[in-house]
């Protein structure tokens, strides 16, 4: 990831613009820590200075507001360096050749799902399209069809954007976003493929694999009657693990082949024929509809907070509920009425990190984005007593 190594900053003075970034404030913890929130062309991005022993001080994004597309932050972290006059040790933010930023309208942030989506026609979902030689594939074929592609790899993403770009494809949405938390984001009986195709298989750390039962019941609600989810994999307990999955619903239509041909081979598929290994394919039919769902939203606070009390009263602390957690982590002070408050938060194995910034007294999540999955919406409930706590 972009970033860069210097003994000295020099200070800005805030809100500054330099070229085509605004720097709006610092904030600093009292760890020695420093973000400084940055923003060009509609990206939104905290810079997030880390000071090592010896005084050195690493610059580079902040994970939580990282953008997808990697050349946003490489641009930002540029203009940081020459608007501080920082004499970098050792950096990669000089790309050889310099990109050209700009946004696709194919690639979709998780609020136009929540909020703006409408079906059209019929969905069609890849789940870790990779390289997106077979996403890329079938949405040539299916003109018709919606695809929406999933994937958590950014170069992966940027390199299919480019390609939808390069080859006139436009009916590809693009997503960043974890598969197990997506599905939720969908309307019901709209979906006809779910395509799981070499998904990592995880085997010291099954809770990270795409499939559990609560993945393959979201999927049956999505996939209208007939719609498949297909998981292809060349692990041998993957696909034994998928097949026990679905094996446990109450009534289900499963088809398992093996070594069978698809008309395109995926970049895994190739290297794993080449060592000729064995490949599975598991098909779950949906056959009944489904109940509609409400949409979900994001999650807002109402209450005004006095950041002098915050201030006093916080620690670093982690808060414990059934199956969720809390973990308010570090304090950053803009100035004496506003500041931002580092935090990990949600179900156990699928926790959201952000920060609340305070500012006039009034509390928002950034990014503006969390949402009110069940997990989230108790971990929610439990930040908001945690600031009633120190502040009432
Ligand atoms: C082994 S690669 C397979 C890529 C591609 N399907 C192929 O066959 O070449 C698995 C891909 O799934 C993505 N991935 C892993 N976990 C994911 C998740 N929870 N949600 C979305 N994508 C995920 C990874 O980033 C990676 O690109």
């Amino acid at each position: 990831m972009p970033n860069f190594h210097t003994q000295t900053l020099k200070p800005l003075s805030y809100p500054c613009t330099y070229k085509e970034t605004t720097f709006s404030y610092e904030a600093r913890s009292k760890r020695g820590n420093k973000l400084v929130m940055a923003s060009t062309q509609g990206e939104n991005i905290l810079i997030r200075i880390h000071q090592k022993e010896g005084g050195e001080l690493l610059v580079k994004g902040d994970k939580v507001t990282r953008p997808t597309q990697a050349s946003f932050l490489q641009k930002i972290l540029i203009d940081f360096r020459d608007a501080s006059e920082a004499k970098e040790q050792f950096s990669n933010i000089e790309p050889k050749k310099f990109l050209e930023v700009k946004h696709s309208p194919y690639l979709k942030e998780i609020e136009f799902f929540a909020n703006h989506f409408m079906v059209e026609r019929e969905i069609w979902v890849e789940i870790g399209f990779g390289s997106g030689r077979h996403l890329l594939h079938q949405a040539k074929k299916n003109p018709h069809i919606q695809f929406i592609g999933l994937e958590i790899h950014k170069p992966s993403i940027e390199q299919v954007l480019k390609q939808c770009e390069l080859q006139g494809i436009e009916n590809i949405l693009v997503i960043d976003y974890d598969a197990r938390l997506f599905m939720e984001f969908l309307p019901s009986n709209v979906v006809g493929r779910i395509f799981v195709h070499f998904p990592v298989p995880w085997d010291k750390k099954p809770h990270r694999r795409v499939f559990s039962a609560a993945f393959i019941e979201e999927a049956l609600r999505v996939l209208h009657v007939n719609g498949t989810l297909e998981l292809r994999t060349d692990s041998q307990l993957y696909f034994e693990f998928t097949f026990s999955q679905m094996m446990q619903l109450s009534k289900a239509n499963v088809q398992v082949k093996k070594n069978a041909e698809l008309e395109i081979t995926s970049k895994y598929e190739d290297r794993w024929r080449k060592m000729e290994k064995d490949i599975y394919d598991v098909t779950l039919t949906n056959e009944s509809a489904s109940l509609p769902i409400p949409k979900l939203g994001t999650l807002r606070f109402d209450e005004c907070v006095d950041f002098s009390k915050v201030l006093d009263g916080f620690k670093d602390d982690l808060l414990r509920g059934d199956g969720f957690f809390v973990h308010f982590e570090e304090l950053f002070e803009i100035d004496d009425k506003s500041g931002l408050i580092r935090l990990s938060f949600g179900a156990n194995e699928r926790n959201e990190k952000c920060y609340i910034l305070i500012q006039e007294g009034k509390l928002s999540y950034l990014p503006d984005r969390i949402l009110a999955t069940k997990s989230n919406l108790a971990a929610h409930t439990l930040i908001k007593e945690w600031f009633h706590g120190i502040c009432d």
